[in-house]
């Protein structure tokens, strides 16, 4: 079976996309990295693209200013030419409208820093601290009309310390957004994930067991 073409969607440093491309350098990934596109020129993941030898392209969205078609028009002109076949957001700092999205339904992942559906939106990480959550985590999903929602496909878990800042608990996220998104995009390309009402079923996936993150009483 051939690879699935995919495009990587980035505003900023990219590490989800040098995760996804690197799971994507094993011949045997059932999908290949076949463009990065950002939104800003100054996007560091650029550069860790082009390092690895992935096309990339900029639609520099302040030459468009208001025109959100224009700048989709050219998006999707963009994912043609290269013949891609999924869309991958990571870090992609832009709302994508009801009518581009829907042009993807069931081929456009997005990964958020929560455990969806909790703190949707910007600034999870200070949300979860400020809220007392004892555990947070990452989300891989299909991407929808309504921001951050959207069938779950992948997700994980990480327990809040008591001495966290922001910075402390972005970072324990996310590693393990680098280990679910890779993931989430294997089954999407080898055709395991099957939507019903709104829900992922996926083919020969073991739920891990979720004892360790019930807290026990220090002694
Ligand atoms: C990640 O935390 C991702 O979950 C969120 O934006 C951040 C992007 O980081 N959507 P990076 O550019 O992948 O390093």
């Amino acid at each position: 079976m051939s690879r699935k073409r995919v495009a990587v969607l980035i505003s900023g440093r990219g590490s989800n996309m040098a995760a996804l491309i690197e799971a994507a350098k094993d011949k045997k990934y059932p999908a290949e990295i076949a463009l990065v596109v950002s939104n800003r020129a100054e996007a560091g993941g650029l550069l860790v693209a082009q390092a690895s030898g992935i096309a990339t392209e900029i639609i520099d969205q302040t030459t468009f200013g208001k025109d959100r078609t224009g700048f989709e028009r050219a998006l999707q002109g963009t994912l043609e030419k290269h013949r891609i076949e999924i869309v991958c957001l990571a870090g992609f700092m832009r709302l994508l409208s009801a009518e581009f999205v829907k042009q993807w339904d069931g081929r456009i992942l997005n990964i958020h820093p929560a455990l969806l559906p909790a703190f949707k939106g910007l600034d999870t990480h200070r949300r979860a601290l400020e809220t007392g959550a004892k555990i947070h985590g990452a989300t891989v999903h299909f991407v929808v009309p309504e921001m951050d929602s959207g069938p779950v496909i992948a997700q994980s878990a990480v327990s809040v310390k008591s001495g966290d800042t922001e910075e402390t608990l972005a970072m324990r996220v996310l590693e393990v957004e680098h280990r679910i998104y890779p993931l989430a995009l294997k089954l999407l390309a080898e055709g395991r994930i099957h939507i019903e009402k709104g829900r992922c079923l996926i083919d020969g996936v073991a739920v891990p067991e979720a004892d360790a993150l019930v807290p026990t009483e220090s002694t």
